[in-house]
C-alpha cells in the first residue's frame, strides 16, 4: 500500500473541498483532494445557483473570479409572487448589496481548472473508504483503480457531503443530530429557453410553490413543488410546463414560453445539523455537516463560510503555531449555520403549501407574504438574509 503524506487530507471535491484546497494553497499550505466521481461528473452535476456577495468576493479575491464576473448575472432584487401579483424586494435599495446567479458546477470547474492550472494533487475516482487516528494521527484509506492506497496527514477536511464516510466515522456519543423533513420536494428542470424574468420568482399559490432561476440569458431554471414520493416518470414536459404556467399567472395576463427540457430531477427538502463540527484533527465542513432547504439559496454559501472559518484557523496553525482558532471552528461555523437554517426554514415554510393545511393556514400564509413585501422593516430583513449576512454581524463570525 502507497502513503502519501500531506499537510491536510481533503475527502470530496464539491465545492467545499475545492475551496479550500484552494485559500490553502494560497497561504502555502499543502493539501490532497480525493473525490470518489470521475471529473466530467462533478463539473456536469447540476445544484445550486445563487451566491452570496461574501462568496462572490472570496471568489474574486482568490483570483478564481474572472469567468463569474464575464458570465455571471448579477441581481439586485428578486419577486415574492402570490395571489396573481408580484412584488420586488429590492436588495440594492434596501441593504446595498446583490446576488450572484453563476452555477456551482461552474464554480467547480473553475477551482478545478486552477488547482490543475499550478500541479497540485487531486485525485478523481479516488473514493475514501475509511478515516483514523482523528485524535493524534490522522489517516485516510482510499481505493484508487482497485489499489489501496493512504494519506498521512496533520488533519482531515470532510468535505464529502450529506453522503460521505467522515461523518459516520465518528462515534455516535461524540455527535448530535438536529433534524427535520420536510412533507414535499422540489422537482427541477433546466431548459432552454430564454428567462421569462430577469431576476428569481418565488410563488406561493394553493397548489404549491414554484420557482423561476436561470443559467444564461437562454437557459432557464425552474422548480415545483411536489410530492417526495413523486416519480419523475409522471411529470412528462407539457404537464411540467402546464403547472408552472398555473402558479406563476398573474392578473397582468404573465407569459412562461415553454422550450425543450434536456435535465429533470427531484430533490428531498430537509434541514439537517450536526454538531460539533470539530473532532480533534478531523473537521466537517459543508454538505458533510449541515444540510438546509434550498428555498433560502443558503447551501453552497454556508459551505464556503466553514471553508473560510478553517482556514483562518490552519493559517494560524501553520504560520504561528497557535491553536485557538482551530478550537473555535464549530462555535464559529455554526453561529452562520444557525442563522441560515432559521431563514432557510422560514422561507420554505411561508412559500410551501404543507399536506392538509386548512384555509385558516393558507390566509396565514397570504398574511405573511403581505407582510413581508410592505413592510420596509420585513422585506430588509428577507433582503439582508438572502444576500447574506455580513461575516462583522454582532454575534456572528
Ligand atoms: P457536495 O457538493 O455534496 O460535494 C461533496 C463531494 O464529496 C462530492 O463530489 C462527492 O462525490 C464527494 N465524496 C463523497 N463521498 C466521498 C468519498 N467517500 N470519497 C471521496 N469523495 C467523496 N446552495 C446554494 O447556496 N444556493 C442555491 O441556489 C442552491 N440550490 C440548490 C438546488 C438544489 C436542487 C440542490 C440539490 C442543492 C442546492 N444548493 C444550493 C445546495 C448546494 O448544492 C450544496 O450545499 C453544496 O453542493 C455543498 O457543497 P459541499 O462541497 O459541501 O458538498
Ligand atoms: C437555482 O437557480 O438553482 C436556485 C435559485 C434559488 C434557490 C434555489 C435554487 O432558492
Amino acid at each position: 500500500m502507497a502513503t502519501i503524506r500531506t499537510q491536510v487530507g481533503i475527502v470530496g471535491a464539491g465545492p467545499a473541498g475545492l475551496m479550500l484546497a484552494h485559500l490553502l494553497h494560497l497561504q502555502g499550505i499543502e493539501s490532497v483532494v480525493l473525490e470518489s466521481h470521475t471529473r466530467e461528473y462533478v463539473e456536469s452535476r447540476v445544484r445550486a445557483g445563487v451566491l452570496e456577495q461574501g462568496t462572490v468576493d472570496m471568489l474574486r479575491e482568490s483570483g478564481v473570479g474572472a469567468r463569474m464576473d464575464r458570465e455571471g448575472l448579477q441581481h439586485a432584487g428578486v419577486e415574492l409572487r402570490f395571489g396573481g401579483k408580484g412584488h420586488r424586494i429590492d436588495f440594492q435599495e434596501l441593504v446595498g448589496k446583490s446576488i450572484t446567479v453563476y452555477a456551482q458546477q461552474e464554480v467547480v470547474k473553475d477551482l478545478v481548472a486552477a488547482r490543475q492550472g499550478y500541479n497540485a494533487p487531486i485525485f478523481f475516482e479516488a473514493e475514501a473508504m475509511r478515516i483514523s487516528g482523528f485524535d493524534a494521527q490522522p489517516k485516510i484509506y482510499y481505493q484508487q483503480q482497485g489499489a489501496e492506497h493512504e494519506i498521512a496527514c496533520d488533519f482531515i477536511a470532510g468535505c464529502d457531503g450529506f453522503h460521505g464516510i467522515c461523518r459516520p466515522a465518528v462515534a455516535p456519543e461524540q455527535i448530535k443530530f438536529y433534524e427535520r423533513q420536510y412533507p414535499f420536494a422540489w422537482l427541477g428542470i433546466l431548459a432552454q429557453v430564454p428567462p421569462a424574468s430577469h431576476e428569481l420568482i418565488y410563488n406561493y399559490h394553493e397548489r404549491g410553490f414554484a420557482l423561476l432561476s436561470m443559467r444564461s440569458p437562454e437557459i432557464s431554471r425552474l422548480y415545483l413543488q411536489c410530492d417526495p414520493e413523486e416519480e419523475i416518470a409522471n411529470w412528462p414536459d407539457d404537464r411540467i410546463w402546464q403547472e408552472l404556467r398555473v402558479r406563476m399567472a398573474t392578473h397582468e395576463g404573465f407569459v412562461l414560453k415553454d422550450g425543450p427540457i434536456f435535465q429533470k430531477g427531484i430533490t428531498p427538502m430537509r434541514s439537517f445539523v450536526a454538531a460539533p463540527m470539530q473532532f480533534g484533527r478531523l473537521f466537517l465542513l459543508g454538505d458533510a455537516a449541515h444540510i438546509v432547504p434550498p428555498t433560502g439559496a443558503k447551501g453552497l454559501n454556508l459551505a464556503v463560510a466553514d471553508v473560510r472559518v478553517l482556514t483562518r484557523g490552519l493559517v494560524e496553525f501553520y504560520k504561528h503555531e497557535k491553536k485557538e482558532e482551530l478550537a473555535r471552528y464549530t462555535e464559529r461555523c455554526l453561529q452562520r449555520v444557525w442563522r441560515g437554517q432559521r431563514f432557510s426554514w422560514w422561507m420554505t415554510s411561508m412559500l410551501h403549501r404543507f399536506p392538509q393545511e386548512d384555509d385558516f393556514s393558507h390566509q396565514i400564509h397570504l398574511a405573511e407574504l403581505g407582510y413581508v413585501t410592505n413592510s420596509r422593516a420585513a422585506s430588509t430583513s428577507l433582503a439582508e438574509n438572502y444576500v447574506g449576512l455580513p461575516f462583522d454581524t454582532p454575534g456572528l463570525f
